[in-house]
This record gives C-alpha cells, structure tokens and sequence, in this order.
C-alpha cells in the first residue's frame, strides 16, 4: 500500500554478537563489582579497567559517577531505589557486553536478588556475567571512610547507610572474592586477570 511504501527502510543485516565477536576479536562480558562503600570495589575496577585497555581489550566502566550524576540521578537509597538502581545497570551493562565490550560495574549492589537478576539478565542472553565480591569487614570500611560517610552515618545524619542502617547482604558464591585489605590493588587485577584467562573469557 502507499501507506506503507512511504516508509520503507533500507535493511542491512543484522549483525549476530559472534559475527561482532569475531569482527573486533572481542567477545564481551559483564563484571559485576559489588561490596561495601569504602570496599575497594571502584578501585580495583578502575584498575582492572585500564589493565585491559592497556592490553588492548576494550572495556568500559559503569559506576556511580556517570549513572547516579546522569542516567539514575532521579534514584535515592531506598531499598525501592536500590533495586531500580541496580535494574537500569543490569540492562545497561548487558548492552555493552552485547557490543562485544567488558562492561565493569562498581556499585553497592547490596541486595542478593537484584544482583541475581543481572545474573540471570545476562545468562538468558548468553552473556557471560562475573561477579566479584570486594570483601572487607565493615570495621575496615569504617576506618577507611575517605568520604566521611560511615561517621554521619553513626551520627545519623544519613538513613539507611549500607553496612550501619541499611543491610549488604554478601554473595554467597561470587565468581571472584577479594579480600581488598589483604591484598594489593595490583593483585587483585591479576586475580580477576588470571580467572578471564583460565575462563577462555578473555
Ligand atoms: S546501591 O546500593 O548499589 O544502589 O549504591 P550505589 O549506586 O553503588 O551508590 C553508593 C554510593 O553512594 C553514596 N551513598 C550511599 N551509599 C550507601 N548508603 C547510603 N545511604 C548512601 N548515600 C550516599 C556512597 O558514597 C556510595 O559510594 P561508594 O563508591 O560505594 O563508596
């Protein structure tokens, strides 16, 4: 019909994630950082992001500064916010996974079921999905505080503060476990290096 006619669309092909895969040399992947605020976890995510730049493997990282000030800026703490926070992330990250980059994510991530539900958001596609448990006990976290958080936390000056007033509930299987007051922020890169390689991941 002219209906129609008028609004025909030149097709190309969909590109398949192998063909993309095989095209860049690339297969993509979602690591899901997830621990405590003071944890190490953007840290050691920021370094393994520039470990596999450096090795020409493109990766990306998402965290709270280009999500929380942009993408999820209408999001609070909420356990409700919490979990529409880390939703939008699932999807975003299994995005770029899906354009053949290793999409790193570095947030909270407190609840076990939304942290399933990016899992399973990604197995359902066929995208591997890695978490890493960056583990310290809440004390060292406290002693850290390089923000200040946990003392207006104490003072409560902040409700719900995750590991104070708020629960972390820890993985109980995570790909990766990082204890990052044990150890290094170069060893912990080659740890989680190390599991990519003997995954054939990478
Ligand atoms: S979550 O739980 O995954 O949705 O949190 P996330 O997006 O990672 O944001 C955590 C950072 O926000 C700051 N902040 C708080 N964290 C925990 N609880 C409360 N109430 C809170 N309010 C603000 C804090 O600086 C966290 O930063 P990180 O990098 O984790 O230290």
């Amino acid at each position: 019909s002219t209906a129609t006619s008028t609004n025909i669309t030149w097709h190309a092909g969909d590109v398949s994630r192998n063909e993309r895969a095989q095209l860049l040399k690339q297969k993509g992947l979602t690591i899901w950082f997830t621990g405590l605020s003071a944890s190490g976890k953007s840290t050691v995510a920021s370094a393994l992001e520039q470990h596999l730049l450096h090795k020409g493997i493109n990766a990306y990282r998402l965290d709270g500064d280009n999500i929380r000030f942009g993408l999820n800026k209408n999001l609070g703490f909420s356990p409700e916010d919490r979990t529409e926070n880390i939703r939008r992330i699932s999807e975003v990250s299994k995005l770029f996974a899906d354009s053949s980059t290793i999409a790193i994510t570095s947030f909270i991530s407190p609840y076990r079921s939304d942290r399933d539900s990016a899992r399973k958001l990604h197995q359902d596609a066929g995208i591997p999905f890695v978490e890493v448990f960056a583990d310290v006990p809440v004390s060292v976290a406290e002693e850290r505080d390089p923000k200040g958080l946990y003392k207006k936390a104490r003072a409560g000056e902040i409700k719900e503060f995750t590991g104070i007033s708020a629960p972390y509930e820890a993985p109980e299987s995570p790909e990766i476990h990082i204890r990052t007051d044990q150890k290094s922020i170069a060893e912990a890169v080659e740890q989680i290096f190390a599991y990519l390689v003997a995954n054939q991941l990478i």
